[in-house]
């Protein structure tokens, strides 16, 4: 089974998305898929021109000659799709939207009705595969994911690929913070990992995982206090 997974933080593997992201790829890695990892912050993409050239004189085929070309291939030979971002503005990073926008010459032009609703079909050579949502936040409650999920869930739909589910943390920034404290995580660790085996192994991630994943860490008045620490204004 081909999994890609595209990280669409600016801090690469550095930061907060990376590191669930890294337990999640290690049960990805467990349960026997292969896993291709890309970075939106190392690609040239373009923004999509809106010139429809894809769905008209070139079809399938974007008139702009950058790192997209790459992409698509590798999306359309998948089987699953990981979405990595963290919540910006309330929904995913700029970078990772570009290269959704960038998509369209997956799908035919023309529109078909599934679900008595307009879509685009698939071309032939694009899988009909399967789409997940790793997801961090600086906020500590999880409604702060709502627009980005209500969003990822409709690009799965017009890219015809099942929404299989997203694994979410809240205010992962706080992990490190609080790690020198000796207070116990493994279990939030373990749970991103496990949720990745999951996600191979049976086509989904159970909400007990997801919850674990997600658990408060420390009580948010700590949190609130903390973060008015580290960004106080001299
Ligand atoms: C420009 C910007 C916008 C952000 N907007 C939100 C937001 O709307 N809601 C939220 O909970 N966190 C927000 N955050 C916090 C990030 O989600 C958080 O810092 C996350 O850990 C960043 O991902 P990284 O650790 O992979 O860099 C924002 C951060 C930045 C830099």
């Amino acid at each position: 089974m081909k999994v890609l997974v595209i990280n669409g933080s600016p801090r690469r593997d550095r930061a907060h998305t990376g590191r669930v992201l890294a337990l999640f790829v290690q049960g990805i890695e467990d349960a026997g898929a292969d896993v291709d990892i890309i970075y939106t912050r190392d690609l040239n993409i373009g923004d999509c021109r809106g010139c429809f050239n894809c769905w008209g004189a070139t079809p399938g085929k974007c008139i702009q000659d950058d790192d997209m070309a790459d992409v698509l291939t590798k999306i359309a030979e998948s089987d699953i799709v990981v979405l990595a971002t963290p919540v910006y503005v309330d929904g995913m990073t700029g970078s990772l939207k570009t290269l959704l926008d960038r998509c369209i010459p997956l799908l035919h032009g023309r529109f078909e009705l599934r679900d008595d609703h307009c879509r685009h079909p698939l071309r032939a050579h694009v899988k009909a595969g399967k789409l997940a949502l790793v997801s961090v936040s600086g906020f500590t409650e999880m409604d702060n994911f709502d627009p980005l999920i209500a969003h990822v869930k409709a690009v799965s739909l017009n890219l015809n690929r099942e929404f299989i589910g997203a694994l979410l943390r809240p205010t992962a920034w706080i992990i490190p913070e609080v790690e020198p404290h000796g207070i116990p995580m493994n279990d939030v660790f373990e749970a991103a990992r496990e949720a990745g085996y999951q996600l191979v192994s049976e086509g989904r991630m159970k909400a007990e995982t997801l919850m674990t994943v997600a658990r408060e860490i420390i009580p948010q008045s700590e949190i609130v206090k903390i973060m008015s620490d580290i960004f106080e204004e001299k």
